[in-house]
């Protein structure tokens, strides 16, 4: 996705050392050098070494579903991190979420649609987003008979 937007610079978080350097390499071998990889919480990232109104997009694809009601606290998409993706994003910026557990893609949903920040770009689901790659969550998803809904967010001014 990087490599596809030259005039971008990305930033990804990840908290999975292997996962880092899984993707390290592939940026390397690709020659993709738009990107900085982050051994870091996405969450506290975020609020930390970024400035306010200074991301124009924020990608949340298939972030982990915590299934168990008493694990749900620990999902990556909650109302603070709405919060801060709110302060974060600068005035028009978009957050795009994909999911393939209905049940999480119900959850986000519910809390944007509810966010005095944010708008729901597309009444509802949106259209699969056409530049995400599919990965093997979301192939495995598919492969087991699961929906994948897509979800785009413009912050208010
Ligand atoms: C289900 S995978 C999805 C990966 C990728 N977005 C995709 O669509 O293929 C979730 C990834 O998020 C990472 N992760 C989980 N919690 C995180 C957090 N708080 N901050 C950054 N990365 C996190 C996991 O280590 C894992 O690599």
């Amino acid at each position: 996705m990087a490599a596809a937007r030259h005039d971008c610079d990305f930033i990804a978080f990840e908290v999975f050392a292997p996962a880092v350097a899984s993707t390290l390499g592939k940026l390397a071998r690709g020659g993709v050098d738009n990107v900085r990889v982050l051994l870091v919480d996405g969450a506290q990232g975020l609020a930390q070494l970024l400035d306010d109104e200074s991301v124009t997009e924020l990608w949340t694809f298939f972030a982990d579903p915590w299934h168990k009601a008493r694990h749900h606290k620990r999902r990556l998409v909650n109302p603070n991190f709405a919060d801060v993706v709110a302060a974060k994003l600068a005035p028009g910026g978009l957050w795009r979420l994909a999911t393939d557990w209905e049940d999480y893609a119900l959850w986000q949903r519910d809390i944007l649609d509810g966010h005095p920040r944010f708008r729901n770009v597309h009444d509802g689901w949106a259209p699969r987003f056409k530049a995400r790659p599919v990965t093997k969550y979301e192939a495995r998803g598919l492969a087991q008979g699961r929906t994948v809904h897509d979800l785009t967010y413009e912050r208010l001014p």
